[in-house]
């Protein structure tokens, strides 16, 4: 290739977590050579990187697993894809994760087995992990083994702005390479992008987390699914810069009190602090409003929290937390809808796939099951990556970005992502009553012309971010419209009068 010789290659992944990685092991190992693409200026500032509790098996139940997938989703998830995520996910761990990565997954005392741990929704112990910092064991190898293989480049800090299409067909990306709107064109795509936390102010995923593929893809006509399903975790620190005090604390025996030192989860449900993630986020919210505050008891746990959870210990203590009463508030976390993929993570357009976070696969349906996400990421990652091989990239004709004035008034983006945050949270949080989701649907689509004004004139990885993140704002907006029935995450409730804007 010729310096003025368009860049190609075989697959384009975009993004790092574990289904990008998943994806392009898969595709490298059909001898595809393979481009990673990450904003992230570390390949590792993934959300796969900040997961704590860990990986479900099905330890050898697998109708068990399916069932409580099921339970977990309040009955919305698909049964045909849990199967394909429970037929799979053995043998993706044992040959990705324990064969060619060797995670060292933590083990009983006398190392005949596996330590399994158990969060909400489990009926039994079925979760790998290695203490609570399980997505930092598994993602840090991974990307090594990555760059080491011959046909895989990882490149950092360069964002996809757009997808290069040519009638209904995908051809890659155009990055934010200079010069700005730089065509990379590729065989296949698949999306890799993660979730949609920085739509929120309080979010456990890396605040890059703007729904670029999300966007992109329906930007470009590829369908989106089930997004009125973002999901809040329970129990993140309530303070500033709220960090994750993962379910399997609950798992091993903590539990969450109110203002009045009263355990209060008994009362919502028969599994108490084990009880469905959205069940708990919202007996939490209920609390604290009635009560003041929620803590998280870890004195129960039988060694001590110092002993079982060093990582989380040691982040307490690093933010001075101290003591056994942990004051915890939910948190959004995950996206359980997202770009409609079928079994290999094909998307509805062309040579365009998406797995993990960005994806819908239909394993989550209104609410995801602990645990599942990395899961889910490896094995539609691995079965995505082998789909993807064996196409020609095309060079077409790319859109051409507008370069004229890259740079953006001050505090431009600071200040719409100030107020798309306060919009989604206060309108798009744990309940929604249908007039106040209307109301958070004109103040977006407000804000997306006010971006829009600016993207015919300017290109900027900041704008394109914003770009994304109003769009995947509205388009969770208009899927909460659309849907007036409570399953999950989904609450529709009364209007409460309070107004943002
Ligand atoms: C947690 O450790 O509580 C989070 C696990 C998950 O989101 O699956």
């Amino acid at each position: 290739m010729t310096s003025t010789d368009p860049e190609t290659t075989d697959v384009l992944v975009v993004g790092s977590g574990i289904a990008g990685c998943a994806a392009a092991l898969a595709a490298a190992r059909e001898g595809a050579d393979v481009l990673v693409l990450t904003k992230a200026t570390r390949p590792e500032d993934a959300s796969t990187d900040w997961a704590q509790g860990g990986i479900s098996t099905t330890r050898g139940d697998p109708e068990g697993f399916k069932e409580d997938i099921l339970a977990a989703s309040d009955d919305t998830a698909e049964e045909d894809a849990i199967d394909v995520l429970l037929a799979e996910a053995d043998d993706a761990i044992e040959d990705v994760l324990l064969e060619t990565l060797e995670i060292p997954f933590d083990e009983t005392e006398d190392g005949d087995d596996f330590d399994y741990t158990r969060e909400a929704g489990h009926s039994m112990r079925r979760i790998l992990h290695v203490d609570a910092e399980t997505g930092t064991h598994i993602l840090r190898p991974f990307l090594a083994s990555l760059d080491d293989h011959d046909r895989i480049e990882i490149r950092q800090d360069t964002a996809a702005l757009e997808l290069v299409t040519d009638e209904g067909r995908v051809h890659g990306v155009l990055s934010d390479e200079k010069p700005t709107g730089h065509p990379i064109y590729a065989g296949t795509t698949i999306l890799a992008t993660g979730g949609v936390g920085a739509l929120y102010p309080r979010s456990t995923n890396p605040d890059d987390a703007t729904g670029d593929g999300i966007a992109m893809a329906a930007l470009a006509g590829a369908d989106v699914r089930d997004l009125e399903y973002v999901q809040f975790h329970p129990t993140a620190y309530d303070g500033e810069d709220p960090f994750l005090l993962s379910e399997a604390i609950r798992g091993e025996g903590a539990v969450l009190r109110n203002g009045d030192g009263e355990r209060f989860m008994p009362e919502y449900h028969p599994d108490a602090d084990l009880a469905p993630r959205d069940v708990v986020s919202r007996a939490v919210a209920r609390e604290r409003e009635a009560t003041g505050e929620v803590v998280l008891d870890v004195s129960p746990l039988e060694d001590g929290f110092a002993a079982e959870f060093p990582t989380i210990a040691e982040t307490c203590r690093d933010r001075g937390i101290e003591g056994e009463q942990i004051p915890v508030a939910p948190c959004e976390h995950f996206l359980c809808g997202g770009i409609d993929v079928d079994e290999y993570g094909r998307t509805t357009l062309d040579r365009l796939y998406a797995v993990g976070e960005c994806s819908r696969t239909g394993v989550h349906g209104a609410n995801r099951l602990a645990s599942t996400s990395l899961l889910e990421g490896l094995v539609w990652g691995l079965r995505a990556g082998e789909d993807a091989v064996g196409r020609e990239s095309e060079v077409v004709d790319a859109p051409d970005l507008r370069n004229s004035d890259p740079a953006l008034p001050e505090r431009f983006a600071a200040e719409k992502f100030t107020r798309l945050r306060k919009t989604m949270d206060e309108y798009l949080g744990l309940e929604r009553d249908p007039d106040r989701v209307s109301r958070a649907g004109a103040v977006l689509r407000r804000l997306k012309g006010e971006v829009d004004a600016y993207v015919r004139t300017r290109t900027s990885r900041e704008l394109y971010e914003l770009r994304h993140a109003t769009v995947t704002a509205l388009l969770i907006t208009r899927a909460a419209a659309e849907n007036t029935e409570s399953a999950g995450c989904h609450r529709v409730s009364e209007d409460t009068g309070a107004t943002a804007d």
